[in-house]
This record gives C-alpha cells, sequence and structure tokens, in this order.
C-alpha cells in the first residue's frame, strides 16, 4: 500500500525570538507536523524544550505535533506532554524498559504513539512492538543537535526495518531525522521511509523557510 509523504519540521533551527511566525510561515508553506526536540541533558547532552513549548506550538497552529522524546524515564512525563497538546509522542527504545506500557500509557492519553531508534541500536529491539505503533522514527544521526552530518550507515537498516513493517504494521509511518537535505532526502525514500524531519534545510535554509520546504517537497515521488 502507498502512504502518504509528509515534512515534519524540526523547530530546533528555528528563531525562537519568532516562533509563531515561523510556524506560521512553515504551515503556509505546506508543511504536515511541526517537530519538537525534547532533550535532558542526560539521555543526550543538550537540554531544550518541555511542554511550556508545545503548549505555544498548539497555539500557534493546527498541524498535528511531532514529539520527539529525548529523555530518560519518559513514562513520568507522558501525561504533561499529551495535556499540552502533542499529537505525537515518540519514545526512544534505549530508555524505555517498559515498552508495551508505554505505548500503552500513550494510547491511552489520546496520542500516536512513535518509537525511535539510535544509528547505534539494532532493528530487532524494535521487533515487539512494531504491531502496536503509529510511527517508527530512525535516528540518522546520534541525537542532541541540529546541522549534524547524515550517517548513510543507517540505510541497510531503514530498509529492513521497512520490510519487517510492511510485514505486519503496514499502515504505520516511517520516519527519519537527522541532516536530511536535497542530497540525503532521496536515499531515505529510496529505502522506504514516508515522513521525513528537517531542522537545518528549513530553517536555516539561505532562501527562507517556505523555499526550503518546497525545495524538500519537489523531490517527493508525484
Ligand atoms: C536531533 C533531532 C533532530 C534535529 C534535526 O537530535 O532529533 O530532529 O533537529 O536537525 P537537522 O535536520 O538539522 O539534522
Ligand atoms: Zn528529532
Amino acid at each position: 500500500m502507498s502512504k502518504d509523504y509528509k515534512i515534519s519540521s524540526s523547530i530546533l533551527s528555528a528563531d525562537f525570538t519568532q516562533l509563531g511566525q515561523q510556524i506560521s510561515v512553515a504551515e503556509k508553506a505546506g508543511v504536515d507536523w511541526i517537530h519538537v526536540d525534547v532533550m535532558d541533558g542526560h539521555f543526550v547532552p543538550n537540554l531544550t524544550m518541555g511542554p511550556v513549548v508545545i503548549r505555544a506550538c498548539r497555539q500557534a497552529t493546527q498541524l498535528p505535533i511531532d514529539v520527539h522524546l529525548m529523555i530518560e524515564s519518559p513514562e513520568n512525563l507522558l501525561e504533561e506532554f499529551a495535556r499540552a497538546g502533542s499529537s505525537n509522542l515518540t519514545v526512544h527504545v534505549e530508555t524505555c524498559p517498559n515498552l508495551h506500557r508505554t505505548i500503552q500509557t500513550i494510547h491511552e492519553l489520546g496520542c500516536k504513539a512513535g518509537v525511535v531508534l539510535n544509528p547505534g541500536t539494532p532493528a530487532v529491539m524494535i521487533e515487539p512492538v512494531l504491531h502496536m505503533i503509529d510511527l517508527l522514527l530512525v535516528m540518522s544521526v546520534n541525537p542532541g543537535y541540529s546541522g549534524q552530518t547524515f550517517l548513510p550507515e543507517i540505510l541497510p537498516k531503514l530498509e529492513q526495518l521497512h520490510h519487517m513493517l510492511e510485514k505486519v504494521n503496514p499502515q504505520a509511518d516511517l520516519e527519519v531525522d537527522g541532516g536530511i537535505d536535497s542530497e540525503t532526502l532521496p536515499l531515505v525514500l529510496k529505502a522506504g521511509a514516508n515522513v521525513i524531519v528537517a531542522a537545518h534545510a528549513i530553517f536555516d535554509y539561505p532562501g527562507g523557510i517556505a523555499t526550503g520546504i518546497r525545495q524538500l517537497r519537489s523531490l517527493f515521488p508525484h
């Protein structure tokens, strides 16, 4: 079956002095989701944003808010993130010893459940929960910062996960995050991804946010 191609714009590279305005520009340019990178300074070295910023995004747009939780013990904060207006809550498999329960909780809170794998984590780690997720996110950089270089080593794993997902849960979205630009986007589409996250290639695009989004979208199959 064919799934929709989507762009999830990561606000990590946005100008936070005008976040609402930048989200509006991205929405008007046809972005599909707003990606919010939540980092705790423990699981990843950087410290970023929390429910307060998600609440602000929720007021700025009707688009789905795609929340990427790079935090230890995410289960302690799921309710707060759901209440702030998250649409997708995506947890790292590396942080969740009780993964089935965490996914069930996300569903009970009325959100779509995503799981994410770091570049160094093998595909098999996600196999037990593939049937119950809405979204599988594959990192193509080690998480922590925007503007990093895409790791092509993840492409065989992405392809493997695409085939695994097609067998047990073909409706689930397959998303890729890190170093996506007009050079790397075709590679991840070829490996089976249908959602791409981009921060630098959108919010730092020399021609502006709208042009950056249109440039990425022009590479999707028509
Ligand atoms: C990385 C974050 C990404 C990041 C992507 O840890 O999860 O979402 O913002 O940034 P780019 O697209 O610039 O690699
Ligand atoms: Zn992210």
